[in-house]
């Protein structure tokens, strides 16, 4: 067989946040892949590393009153903890803030700069005057430019859609210290992507063949027709205060964490080789034969696809082989949410005591290869286990095995004749896990399962162990069953590496793992069956969604900025004059995708016109006549399809689907305040 040499990495987790099953979609899918390749022999290096750098994580130190560095080192404990109870195999696991990381963006960006390939321009940013530095998009909040819906972030509008640039917004605040920003000039430097040769290296590099066909076809929208020099350049610095690197001779000019974290991947692999005497730069020399292939999700392809290669290919190194985007994980068919207690973390599913190697299997029976979103439906994956797992697979030893050891000494009849078609299977298989698509790799094997529990069912051993004169036709089917688990076992060896683990070690004997060659051969004893695994127990998965939801949020899973909302006075909220209003007209407004223009009926304050972003919600027909409340002193604003004179309140959560309008009780009446 041709050995390959390969390089393997997942995204690098912020060091903000804990691990939850979402992520673990990724790291799962990752590990199997890699564990699938060295079932094969070949040599396959498999790396990763915490993101350790930005603002969020330093505001979050501050928030907790640590230092940066103390907080990346709590949550590397915690992330490697969660990483090896899901078996996540690293052979590496490493850390942006490290010396290997730092030497080799310096040095990438070195060579950027000898490539005319950097420029320094002064823009101008919002700068938070209490807080004394520049404030980053997801920062600083205001009303909409376009609908004017309040407490938007300074990059896109959740209400309406619109995407603009913070400075565009109306009222801005500082979502740090809540005041009031100020435009400041400032230095930056750029990664000139919109440079004619950075833009034909991607067009082709694109287009190549290291992208699913749809993230080729998603780059191809991005970058336009040659010509359109679509792409603009890449602001790569950050001013002090910031955490992360800063760049050489520029004092209070920071690297962007997003330059830093893929040279992570290197400078993890970098530490990897110091420690073990692999040679670096066989993996990431021009002229490398070795293959690099990157793991990522889909909200993060614009980095790797783009970004990454051409610093890469610009600096002189070489470029991945293969990007392998992944979907989404929802969960129960919704965004994870916390007040469902469906955000659930890798640690809270191992405390309740709940198999990893179940979600492993899961995963891997959803997971086909291609960027579609997953979903975790925790009905389905009782059922799915509980069928597959355990009924279809485990029970082949479990009825089987005792009968071997209690009749023959454990011994197997030759199962020689068996082999050819164990190779076969194999070699059907393995291209199904080489190209992701272990939903149809796992079908496949589950229908060997189904094939091999129909013969036991027709032989009944049962039944032919109460009869002496029928020991042959016992042997033989148990044998039968026996190699069948066998096949199945190293088939499922990438899926659940601890339990196929034990199966070759405690009930084949093998003193090591299964290699996919192990096919090739047949096992001629097995030790006495021990219990190997458990199905699940509805009653831990609501368990788990309970402990879920009664957890409130730790401080290492919420953004920073909700733990700086200041506090108001009465005296601020009485300012505020809340009126019971009559919904009398509710209608569409052409030309607008979020907003209904209401006419409410605010008893003595007469009827005020106001428009509202909740067309995603609601049918104007159902909503006239019913009660709402409203902000009635809020000043007047001139928008695109007339005068909005006021605000009505609606309940949302970014994690939830929805908006629900609030209702007073029954009983309050037009005008009525609301204090
Ligand atoms: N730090 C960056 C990656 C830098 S790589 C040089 C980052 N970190 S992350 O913690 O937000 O996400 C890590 C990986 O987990 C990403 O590939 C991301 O797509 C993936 N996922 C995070 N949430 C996810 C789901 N809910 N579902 C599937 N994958 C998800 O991005
Ligand atoms: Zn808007």
């Amino acid at each position: 067989m041709n050995l390959r040499k390969i390089l393997v990495t997942s995204a690098l987790p912020y060091a903000n946040g804990a691990i939850h099953l979402g992520h673990l979609v990724e790291y799962i899918q990752t590990d199997l892949w890699v564990r699938f390749q060295k079932m094969q022999g070949h040599e396959c290096w498999y790396v990763c590393a915490d993101d350790t750098h930005g603002t969020p994580i330093m505001l979050r130190a501050q928030a907790e009153g640590i230092t940066p560095e103390a907080l990346i080192e709590r949550v590397s404990v915690e992330h490697r903890r969660d990483f090896a109870g899901f078996h996540i195999a690293f052979d590496n696991y490493y850390s942006t803030h490290s010396e290997e990381t730092r030497t080799q963006a310096e040095e990438i960006y070195a060579r950027l700069k000898q490539a005319g390939l950097i420029e320094i321009r002064a823009i101008e940013q919002y700068y938070d005057p209490v807080k004394a530095m520049f404030l980053p998009d997801r920062f600083i909040k205001g009303e909409c430019p376009k609908c004017g819906a309040a407490d938007q972030y300074g990059d896109n509008c959740e209400a309406c859609g619109a995407a603009y640039a913070p400075t565009d917004l109306k009222n801005p605040v500082s979502a740090v210290s809540g005041a009031k920003p100020e435009l400041r000039q400032s230095e930056h430097y750029f990664f000139k992507l919109s440079d004619p040769h950075c833009q034909t290296f991607l067009r082709e590099w694109t287009q190549g063949g290291p992208l699913q066909t749809e993230a080729a076809n998603k780059m191809q929208e991005w970058l336009g027709e040659l010509g359109d020099n679509r792409l603009t350049d890449w602001d790569i610095s950050r001013d002090a205060p910031y955490f992360g690197f800063e760049i050489p001779d520029a004092p209070g000019k920071y690297f962007y964490v997003w330059l830093d974290a893929p040279v992570g991947y290197m400078g993890s692999f970098r530490n990897l080789c110091t420690r073990t005497g692999l040679d670096f730069d066989s993996f990431w020399n021009k002229d490398s034969q070795a293959e690099l292939i990157h793991f990522i999700g889909k909200d993060i392809l614009y980095f790797h696809a783009l970004f990454w290669p051409a610093m890469l290919s610009h600096a002189g190194y070489r470029t991945p082989t293969q990007i392998f985007a992944h979907g989404f994980l929802t969960v129960d068919g919704a965004k994870m949410s916390k007040s469902r207690g469906t955000f659930i973390t890798a640690e809270s599913y191992l405390a309740q005591g709940l198999n990893p190697e179940w979600l492993r299997y899961y995963f891997a029976a959803k997971l086909n290869g291609s960027m579609e979103d997953i979903d975790l439906n925790m009905n389905d994956f009782t059922a799915r286990v509980n069928s597959d797992l355990i009924g279809k697979y485990i029970n082949i030893a479990s009825r089987c095995t005792g009968f071997l050891t209690k009749y023959f000494e454990g011994r197997l009849a030759d199962v020689q004749n068996e082999i050819p078609r164990a190779i076969e299977h194999g070699a059907r298989i393995a291209p199904l896990f080489e190209s992701r698509d272990t939903a149809r790799a796992l079908r496949e094997i589950m229908a060997l399962a189904d094939q091999l529990n129909g013969d036991i069912a027709t032989a009944a051993p049962w039944v032919l162990a109460k009869d002496d004169t029928q020991r042959e036709a016992l042997q033989a089917i148990c044998s039968r069953a026996l190699h069948g688990f066998w096949v199945l076992s190293i088939l499922l060896s990438p899926v659940m590496p601890v339990l196929t683990s034990r199966i070759a070690r405690t009930l084949f004997g093998l003193p090591r793992d299964f290699l996919w060659n192990d096919l090739a051969t047949a096992p001629d004893t097995v030790l006495p069956y021990q219990h190997l695994m458990a199905r699940i127990d509805p009653e831990q998965i609501t368990a788990l969604l309970t402990a879920n939801r009664q957890n409130l949020p730790t401080p290492s899973q919420e953004p920073a900025m909700t733990e700086t909302t200041s506090a108001i006075s009465i005296d601020d909220f009485s300012k505020i004059d809340l009126r019971i209003a009559r919904i009398a007209e509710a209608a569409h407004v052409e030309g607008a995708d979020k907003l209904l223009k209401l006419t409410l009926d605010v008893g003595e304050l007469g009827t005020k016109q106001v428009f509202a972003g909740i067309k995603s919600a609601y049918d104007p027909a159902t909503l006239v006549g019913r009660l709402t409340v409203m902000v009635a002193n809020l000043a007047p604003r001139k928008m695109k399809f007339g005068m909005s004179e006021g605000m009505v309140l609606a309940a949302s959560a970014s994690e939830v689907p929805g908006l629900f309008l609030l209702s007073p009780d029954t009983g309050a009446t037009p005008g009525m305040k609301v204090k």
